[in-house]
């Protein structure tokens, strides 16, 4: 008998639509899918969001039966850090702006997280989501670099009806804010559509979303950025493939979504 395929797909649980997205797609290219749950302490630069992280793990298992897949990983913290690690995965160029600029720390937990639960999974395949477009850039390279044997796989974002980005995050906006999230796909939709009629100049394009943005009153923009889509390194003419990056905050809640230009 021939040697069986597996497919890895990492989360931090509560699930949604683009969880299961990634799962659809690990079902249809393997014979295994294996799926992990762990909301990695590390990662979380800020003790609040750590706190407010939404943790919905019997409805998440309650998804997964329909989800077809074969196993179900969710360690506990002791499990995953017996004792606390000396051993730190950087990856420093692709880590130190956009959102490691706003999130310190943030991609050394994440890089060294997903490199512990890639090896424990030893998957021929590990699906990531293109929504956490930086996270998935980090992780090629250091997959590459360290010849971590899995091959990584992006998954193109999977939206609400209205526009916004799904996010575990999401279920902690008021009704308010939930209203007025959709601002963020319009406005990036907006600033494609100017791109296509011409626009190439990235100042002009982050001035004109900063301005739509700013109309709204509960959105507070964390960071737009336009940078190269291959190395995330800043542009100033859109002359190649660049990637549009956004973080904008509703409440205490920093939302994020990206379009490629
Ligand atoms: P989490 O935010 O739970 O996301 C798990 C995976 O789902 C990530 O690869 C993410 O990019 C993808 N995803 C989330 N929302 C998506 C959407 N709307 N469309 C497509 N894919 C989406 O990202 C993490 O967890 C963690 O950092 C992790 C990689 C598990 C390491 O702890």
């Amino acid at each position: 008998m021939s040697r069986k395929s597996s497919g890895f797909v990492p989360t931090m649980g509560a699930l949604h639509e683009g969880h299961l997205t990634l799962m659809r797609q690990a079902r249809s290219e393997n014979d295994i899918v294996i799926v992990s749950i762990f909301v990695n302490p590390t990662q979380f630069n800020d003790a609040v969001d750590l706190e407010k992280y939404p943790r919905t793990f019997e409805r998440d298992c309650e998804l997964l039966k329909n989800a077809q897949i074969d196993a179900l990983f969710a360690p506990d913290a002791d499990e995953i850090y017996p004792t606390p690690m000396d051993t730190i995965i950087d990856v420093p160029l692709l880590s130190k702006g956009l959102i490691g600029k706003l999130r310190p720390g943030h991609f050394q937990g994440m890089a060294s997280v997903v490199t512990k639960l890639l090896n424990i999974a030893q998957a021929d395949r590990a699906y990531f989501g293109e929504k956490d477009y930086q996270q998935l850039a980090i992780i090629k390279r250091m997959v590459f670099d360290l010849n971590i044997p899995s091959e990584i796989i992006g998954v193109p974002i999977v939206r609400e009806a209205d526009g916004l980005a799904m996010s575990s995050r999401n279920m902690r906006l008021s009704s308010k804010e939930r209203a007025a999230a959709p601002i963020i796909y319009k406005t990036m939709e907006r600033a494609l559509n100017k791109h296509t009629l011409g626009e190439t100049s990235v100042n002009a394009l982050i001035e004109f979303i900063t301005d739509e943005i700013s109309a709204e009153p509960l959105a507070t923009i964390k960071s737009i950025d336009i940078v190269d889509a291959e190395n995330l390194q800043p542009m100033t003419i859109i002359n190649r493939p660049a990637a549009l990056l956004l973080n904008v905050q509703f409440g205490d809640v920093i939302l994020i979504d990206q379009s490629i230009i």
